[in-house]
């Protein structure tokens, strides 16, 4: 089974690359983000409170969620792909990622996705350090603040520069120092620095990595 292991902070160019990369590799693409906003999203519709340990990861052990290639989301049946990006549950997913039995459950749904799909490119945030310590590869890729957050600004058109960047600092900051899986670069990782570097040479770098 052919794992590579995408991770880094938001707006880091994490999904353009792997779903690039899993393109050029011939291999199925994971968005793990979009697993965790899945939760948050289904803890809002049903009025459970984000923070709520329990119920939340029982609401995680029991929804029914379906990530398609195409990016299409569903969850308990209903798509979801429109607002697992918008501001409210882009607000919440920290918390709900920082719930120890929420990330139980997703590393292993994680893990069965990888074992169904024969491998794949996975992208999050603890894929390389926790989920696949095993990858192939391992990149962490990582830009200036200022950059990330104009990336990010760029792709929600509705919300002012200064919103997104000061909620990206927001979500950085928790999702780097929470208890469980923080954010982290493992020492087997290949970091590379997006800030100046277009797609192309970003893919280019990963490939000649793998050899
Ligand atoms: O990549 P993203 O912005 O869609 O991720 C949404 C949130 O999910 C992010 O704030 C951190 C969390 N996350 C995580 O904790 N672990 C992962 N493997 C992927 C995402």
């Amino acid at each position: 089974m052919r794992v590579i292991a995408i991770d880094g902070p938001a707006g880091s160019g994490k999904s353009t690359v792997a779903r690039r990369l899993a393109a050029v590799l011939e291999l199925d693409y994971l968005d793990t983000g979009a697993m965790y906003r899945s939760v948050a999203f289904a803890a809002l519709r049903r009025g459970v409170d984000p923070e709520d340990t329990q119920p939340v990861g029982a609401l995680a052990r029991s929804m029914e969620l379906e990530l398609d290639a195409d990016g299409t989301v569903h969850v308990d049946g209903a798509d979801a792909t429109i607002e697992i990006r918008g501001p409210e549950v882009t607000r919440a997913v920290s918390l709900v990622a920082a719930n120890p039995e929420v990330r139980e459950e997703m590393r292993l749904r994680q893990r069965e996705w990888a074992e169904s799909h024969g491998g794949g490119v996975i992208e999050g945030r603890d894929i390389g350090s926790v989920v696949f310590p095993d990858a192939e590869l391992k990149v962490y890729l990582d830009a200036q603040p200022e950059v990330r957050a104009q990336r990010r600004s760029r792709e929600v058109e509705d919300l002012a520069y200064e919103t997104v960047a000061a909620d990206l600092a927001r979500r950085d900051a928790m999702d780097q120092g929470r208890a469980t899986d923080p954010l982290q670069r493992t020492e087997d990782s290949v970091v590379i620095d997006t800030t100046d570097l277009g797609i192309d040479q970003i893919v280019a770098m990963i490939e000649e990595q793998l050899g």
